[in-house]
């Protein structure tokens, strides 16, 4: 949450700057602003509340802006309503220094009292604008060094930037927690940035921060030291995605264009994965022992959101074929719950950022219990990846709407695997079952293909359930996690209010909301539970409910029960929740669509959520 950005070069750095918050948009977008120190040696800048196009309107209209150093920021709000007042960058009381922050200064309450005492006078509600004056209070002629001495006074989970027209060659950066940050090596010039998307059509070089680090940059080199001062030499990385990812390739939004890529995601989070004998093979990645994956006693899985509903697919295969005891947990609970666990409880820790503070922490109580983590993660060099013991990457590329989706999927095949794997290992299923399913995925990316190809029909879908004032998805089993994500992803981009229920469940409760104007989507796909969830689905037609169902092509009696149906092929029962819930996706993007909502970056939401 939040994205910062900075360039130092010989290029004017406001148009780089606004082009790199725009990649990094999807981050918060409560507000936005820039500071640059300008030709005369000044510090200057503008802001806006709102999204970014209000602060370039403003650049457009009379607020000139020039300088080859600056600073930007785009806003998600933690302390501080959205307001001009409350955006970034924040300066002291001199206006010598520009400060961009992304977390939270967990102190800043008292620091700021100190500093007011001390005379200081504060123009925001921001727990970042103690930064400015702290800087302000310790400079002494070195930029770098009234950092490191501000960074010893707070605590937190956050990166900061800074840039100061005393200093007006150089930025500095600093890390200290799980908040991104990137430095980009361009030829003359540098480019630092919470993402790699925001600086990839101007360098594929990078060298990523990491908790504790502190950066100074100029326009031909870079200084990277721990808080206590010691050099620290990091690996420059090159990027090899292809930069048109993290572009709208022609689709309306991000999210349409990432559900379309899911077929091709699929691909690459199965490539070389499944051997010829249809055995998964993830022994050279996780290079974990095999003697200790059987001497586990129980698999304990967490993440947020999105990625805990993959989770809990990763889980319904585990409990079937590795024949063990797993525990799912939310990581905002895990984090606070007692729990028993030790060095034979495999931790499974969802995240496709690998930067959410609640998993993160999760992770560190289940390393503190000594249990060996797996992480399945979408970002190399993640905050995650490096706690974690061992990586399964989903290698979905960039995703840039808040909505997950191809991530989502890239995630649960990914778990899919991670189990078939476990299962081989500690020779709980029998293998012929283990291959069937394994050679099932490989018919994964052209069943979903089909699916992502009826948009146009679950548009006309769509039309029908965008009057709603609430709709309830129910899925039972391995499609359980199904009915969480379809409701999950209507709330979030159509403010439509939605319940994933397990279906069986629907006569303990919810069956009393429905009537005429509450949709029932049930997904009623073959398995072992279709007769059972076809009897919650009469009840609810029963209750007057309009019933769309998520069903294979050619299934006559899900036709005859529902108003619309949303076909999808036939997988294995084990795989199915990968497709089941593509039509769910498009039917959330359309309705949202079709209402005109923001469907990339829908209201009061991030896409990673570094604060707790
Ligand atoms: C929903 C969504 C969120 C994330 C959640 C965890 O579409 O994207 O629910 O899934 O914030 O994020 P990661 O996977 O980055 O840990």
């Amino acid at each position: 949450m939040c994205g910062i950005v900075g360039y130092i070069g010989k290029r004017d750095s406001v148009p780089i700057i606004m082009d790199a918050l725009q990649r990094l948009e999807y981050r918060g977008y409560d507000s936005a602003g820039i500071a640059v120190i300008d030709a005369a040696g000044h510090l200057t800048g503008s802001k806006a509340e709102g999204k970014l196009a209000n602060l370039a309107a403003r650049l457009r209209n009379g607020e000139s802006l020039h300088g080859t150093t600056g600073v930007g920021h785009t806003r998600w709000a933690t302390h501080g309503r959205p307001s001009d007042a409350n955006a970034h960058p924040h300066l002291d009381c001199s206006g010598h220094f520009a400060v961009i922050h992304n977390g939270i200064i967990e102190n800043y309450a008292s620091l700021r009292e100190q500093l007011l005492g001390q005379g200081h006078q504060f123009r925001s509600e921001t727990d970042t604008e103690v930064l400015a004056h702290l800087i302000e209070s310790h400079y002494n002629g070195d930029l770098e060094q009234a950092i490191r001495h501000t960074l010893a006074q707070v605590r937190g989970a956050f990166a900061l930037g800074v840039i100061s027209q005393d200093s007006p060659e150089t930025l500095v950066f600093a890390r200290n927690g799980a908040t991104p940050l990137i430095v980009g090596l361009g030829e003359g010039e540098m480019f630092v940035a919470s993402d790699i998307p925001a600086m990839l059509q101007h360098t594929r070089k990078v060298v990523i921060l990491q908790e504790g680090e502190i950066v100074t940059v100029g326009r031909d080199g870079y200084a990277l030291s721990a808080f206590d001062g010691t050099p620290i030499e990091r690996e420059v990385q090159q990027i090899t995605w292809d930069a048109t990812s993290a572009e709208k390739s022609g689709f309306k939004h991000f999210m349409l264009k990432e559900i379309f890529e899911q077929p091709n995601v699929i691909k690459e989070t199965l490539a070389g994965r499944i051997d010829e004998d249809h055995d998964v093979q993830l022994g050279p990645e996780l290079k974990i022992d095999e003697i200790v994956l059987r001497a586990m006693t129980k698999i304990s899985i967490t993440g947020c959101g999105t990625a805990y509903n993959a989770g809990m697919v990763g889980m319904y295969l585990m409990r079937s074929l590795c024949k063990i005891p797993v525990e799912m947990e939310l990581a905002s609970e895990f984090r606070y719950g007692d729990r028993a666990m030790d060095a034979r409880t495999l931790t499974i820790a969802m995240s496709q950022s690998g930067e959410t503070a609640d998993t993160i922490e999760a992770v560190k109580i289940a390393k503190d219990a000594g249990t060996p983590v797996i992480a399945i993660s979408n970002v190399v060099g993640s905050h995650l990846m490096r706690l974690a013991d061992a990586t399964l990457l989903t290698r979905g590329g960039p995703e840039i709407s808040v909505a997950a989706t191809k991530t989502y999927v890239s995630q649960a095949v990914a778990a899919t695997l991670l189990a078939l794997y476990l299962a081989r290992v500690r020779k709980a299923a029998p293998l012929e079952r283990l291959r069937e399913i394994a050679e099932g995925t490989k018919l994964l990316p052209a069943a979903v293909d089909v699916v992502v190809n009826t948009s146009d029909q679950v548009k006309k879908v769509a039309r029908k359930v965008r009057k709603a004032r609430s709709v309830l998805f129910l899925g039972r089993y391995v499609n359980f996690p199904t009915a969480l994500e379809g409701a999950l992803k209507l709330k979030e981009i159509s403010y439509i209010h939605a319940e994933g229920y397990a279906a069986g469940e629907m006569k303990h409760g919810p069956i009393a909301l429905l009537d005429a104007k509450t949709p029932v989507i049930g997904v009623v796909t073959e398995g072992r539970v279709r007769e059972k969830i076809l009897s919650n689905i009469a009840e609810s037609k029963a209750r007057e409910a309009p019933i769309i169902l998520v069903a294979n092509h050619g299934d006559d009696e899900a036709a005859a029960l529902a108003d619309h149906v949303l076909w999808v092929p036939r997988v294995d029962e084990m795989l199915s929740p990968i497709v089941n819930v593509i039509p769910l996706q498009l039917l959330a993007y359309h309705i949202a669509d079709i209402d005109g909502k923001d469907v990339d970056q829908p209201r009061n939401l991030a896409k990673t959520v570094t604060v707790e």
